[in-house]
C-alpha cells in the first residue's frame, strides 16, 4: 500500500483544540469527589451518583459525564444507560482517592479553582507580560495566596500533587551516601523531606518556607514515622541566609522567578553547601532542542500567568547560571516524566 506521507489530517488541531473539553469533565469529577464517593461505595449506578452529587441535569447528561469519564479510562463501566454501574479505574482509585495518602488530586483542584479561569486570559498575559491570577494587580502571587487561609491551604496540597512521583524517584535514585543532612528550600508541605527521610535512614531534613506554610507542613510531618529526622524551619529567602546543610534542594522554585532572582537563589544555596555539597533543583527541565518536554515549556507559560517573570529552563541554562554562581559541575538526573533533577556541585 502507498505510505500516505505528510498528508495534513485535522486530528491534532481538533484533539489539542478541544483539549479543556478533556480537561475540564476530569476536574469537574474531582471537584464532586466522584472518586472519592466511588473508592468507598465500590460501585454505583447513574443514578444514585446523580443523586448522591445532588446534580439536576438530566439523566442523559449524566450518563454523557460519566461514559466519557470511562471512555478515558478513569472509571470502569459494566452495562449500559439504566443498568450501567460505575466504578473507579485503577489510576483514579489509587490516585484521586482523596482518603488515601496517594491523592494526587490537590493539584487538580487547584487546576479547577484557580488557573482554569485564569489561563481564559492567556491571551492578554501573552500581550502584556503580566501575570493573570490573584496577583494581576503587580502583587506578589505567594503575598496575595498566603493571606487567604484556605488558598493557601490549596496551593501547598496542589504542590504536593504536581511533585509526588518526581520526589519519590529523586529520593531512590540521587547518591545520598555521603551526606546527612538536606534543607529543602520552599519545601512547602515537607513532601520532599518525607520522602529523602524514608528512604535514607542516616538522613536528616529540614523543610524551610514562608511562617505560614509551617503548620501545614507540620501537619503533614506529624502524622509521618519520620518527626525525629524530618523538621521546618521559617524563613524567607529574600531576607534570610539558608541554613546550612550538605544538600539544598528546591522543587519548582527557581521557576518561579526572573533571572536574576535565580541566581540569587543559586547564590544562596552555594553558600549554605559544605566543599563537595549538593544544590538540587527539581524542576520541569526543558530538552535543549525544546521540542521534546512540551509539558516543561507549558509549565513555562504558566510561569507567565501565575508571575509573569518567571519561566522554566533548559540544562544549558542551569549550567550556565551554576559557573557563574561557582559551582564546580554539574549533573541532570531525570526523575519522573517531564521532571528532572538539575544537580550543581561545590
Ligand atoms: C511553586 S511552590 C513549590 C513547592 C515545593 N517545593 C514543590 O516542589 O512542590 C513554591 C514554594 O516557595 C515558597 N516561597 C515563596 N516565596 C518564598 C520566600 N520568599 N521564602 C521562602 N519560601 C518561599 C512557597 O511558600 C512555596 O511553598
Amino acid at each position: 500500500m502507498e505510505q500516505q506521507i505528510n498528508q495534513p489530517t485535522p486530528e491534532n488541531i481538533m484533539q489539542t483544540g478541544t483539549g479543556y473539553w478533556s480537561s475540564k469533565i476530569l476536574l469537574a469529577a474531582v471537584n464532586f469527589q466522584l472518586f472519592t464517593m466511588l473508592a468507598e461505595q465500590k460501585a454505583m449506578t447513574a443514578k444514585e451518583i446523580k443523586s448522591q452529587l445532588g446534580l439536576n441535569s438530566s439523566d442523559r447528561n449524566v450518563y454523557d459525564f460519566l461514559d466519557t469519564l470511562a471512555g478515558f479510562g478513569f472509571l470502569k463501566r459494566d452495562g449500559l444507560l439504566e443498568t450501567a454501574v460505575y466504578s473507579n479505574g485503577l489510576d483514579t482509585d489509587f490516585f484521586l482517592d482523596k482518603k488515601k495518602p496517594t491523592y494526587i488530586g490537590g493539584m487538580l483542584e487547584m487546576l479547577n479553582n484557580r488557573l482554569y479561569g485564569f489561563w481564559g486570559n492567556l491571551e492578554e498575559g501573552l500581550r502584556t507580560g503580566l501575570p493573570q491570577n490573584e496577583a494581576k494587580n503587580g502583587k506578589n502571587i505567594f503575598e496575595t495566596l498566603y493571606a487567604d487561609a484556605d488558598k493557601l491551604k490549596e496551593f501547598i496540597h496542589a504542590m504536593s500533587g504536581v511533585q509526588m512521583g518526581a520526589f519519590m524517584a529523586f529520593a531512590q535514585k540521587f547518591d545520598f551516601s555521603n551526606s546527612k543532612t538536606l534543607v529543602d528550600i520552599g519545601g512547602s508541605a515537607g513532601l520532599l523531606s518525607l520522602m529523602v527521610a524514608k528512604h535514607h535512614a542516616h538522613m536528616d531534613c529540614t523543610s524551610w518556607d514562608l511562617p505560614p506554610v509551617g503548620p501545614i507542613a507540620n501537619e503533614s510531618i506529624g502524622q509521618s514515622p519520620f518527626q525525629d529526622r524530618v523538621r521546618t524551619a521559617d524563613g524567607d529567602f529574600f531576607a534570610h541566609p539558608f541554613p546550612k546543610a550538605d544538600i539544598v534542594s528546591m522543587g519548582n522554585i527557581l521557576h518561579d522567578w526572573d533571572e536574576d532572582t535565580k541566581l540569587m537563589l543559586m547564590q544562596k544555596a552555594y553558600d549554605a553547601l559544605p566543599s563537595g555539597g549538593s544544590f538540587v533543583a527539581i524542576e520541569s527541565v526543558i530538552d535543549g532542542d525544546r521540542k521534546d518536554n512540551v509539558f516543561g515549556m507549558m509549565m513555562s507559560v504558566n510561569m507567565l500567568i501565575e508571575t509573569g517573570t518567571g519561566f522554566d529552563y533548559t540544562f544549558n541554562d542551569f549550567n550556565s547560571w551554576a559557573k557563574t554562581v561557582g559551582f564546580k559541575s554539574t549533573s541532570l538526573l531525570p526523575l519522573a516524566g517531564p521532571t528532572s533533577a538539575a544537580i550543581a556541585y561545590k
